[in-house]
């Protein structure tokens, strides 16, 4: 069961975030200075696996540049002895094996999954939106991917990460229900898109990490569109937990959906407040404009 191999889907269209998304990817938004998505390859890295599948759409290109090398930047910062940044460069394209595939037409997360199928063959593997990052609170300093693979390895079965969010927000999500097993580990009974939120079984929320086995392309592959006329992964997933159950990890940890434009400048305040270059700056800039509010 050892996980090795992670797609990451990051096709979408970026609605909410236009203008900004017309010619560039959301993926490549950036988090003060890193792109979201090299963050998600990190996690993956941090988490053990070795190849990744990213499935881009079209004006993605700037996806396959950033991981590739750029042999006339390397040279320039050589020349002007910036030895730091230089290798901070050249690591990103040595960060893991990263393969692409173009998704050919933006008919919704389930079908951008499905892309993954020859990659994957035969192996359980991770899924991690290109869009979201999960912040971890775990005393091993554990991503919630490597979290995820461990109880993939345990229970042998798909998991999925889980975030509780407001009653009033659940109509926004694929929506989990379940028993908790062990602290924060779920046995899962129930998964539904969106719902009412009387419908809802819970207040847990798919949280954009998933660890799946194999059998999850069969779904796949007989799904039909649902909401938004989108083929929806959450319908696959609820069949095949229906056959051969799936847990899930209520994460100890933050979630940041960078696809929403207010949630991506939060995160980039907490980011940049940790960081010793920038912090102070923008924590004297921050109480100055918080006086006139
Ligand atoms: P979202 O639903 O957040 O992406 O999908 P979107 O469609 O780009 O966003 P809006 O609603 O138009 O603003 C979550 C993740 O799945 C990918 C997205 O790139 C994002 O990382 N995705 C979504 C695909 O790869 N293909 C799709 O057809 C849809």
């Amino acid at each position: 069961m050892k996980v090795r191999k992670a797609v990451i889907p990051a096709a979408g269209f970026g609605t909410r975030f236009l203008p900004a998304t017309k010619s560039q990817p959301k993926e490549m938004l950036p988090i003060v200075d890193t792109p979201v998505i090299q963050y998600v390859i990190k996690e993956c890295v941090d988490s053990g696996i070795t190849d990744i599948l990213l499935v881009i759409g079209k004006s993605k290109r700037a996806i396959e540049e950033h991981f590739d090398r750029n042999f006339e930047l390397e040279h320039e910062l050589e020349a002007k002895n910036k030895t730091e940044l230089l290798a901070e460069i050249r690591d990103i394209s040595n960060m893991a094996n990263i393969h692409f595939i173009w998704q050919k037409e933006l008919n919704g997360l389930g079908d951008a999954v499905k892309y993954g199928r020859t990659f994957v063959g035969d192996e359980p593997f991770a899924l991690l939106l290109g869009d979201t990052l999960l912040g971890t609170n775990d005393e091993l300093g554990r991503p919630i991917t490597r979290q995820l693979i461990e109880i993939c390895e345990r229970f042998e079965s798909s998991v999925v990460a889980l975030e509780s969010v407001p009653p009033d927000k659940v109509e926004r999500y694929g929506i989990a229900g379940g028993d908790e097993i062990e602290p924060g580990i779920l046995r899962l009974n129930q998964l539904v898109e969106k719902p009412k939120r009387e419908d809802a079984p819970s207040n847990l929320a798919i949280a954009g990490r998933y660890v799946f086995t194999p059998e999850i392309f069969t779904y796949l592959e007989d799904a039909q569109p649902g909401k938004n006329n989108e083929i929806q992964l959450t319908d696959s997933m609820a069949k095949m937990l229906t056959d051969r159950g799936m847990h899930g990890l209520r994460f100890d940890g933050k979630r940041y959906d960078i696809g929403n434009k207010l949630d991506f400048l939060k995160t980039n305040i907490e980011f940049a407040l940790k960081r010793d270059d920038v912090g102070p700056g923008l924590t004297k800039f921050i109480k100055e404009i918080a006086a006139d509010l």
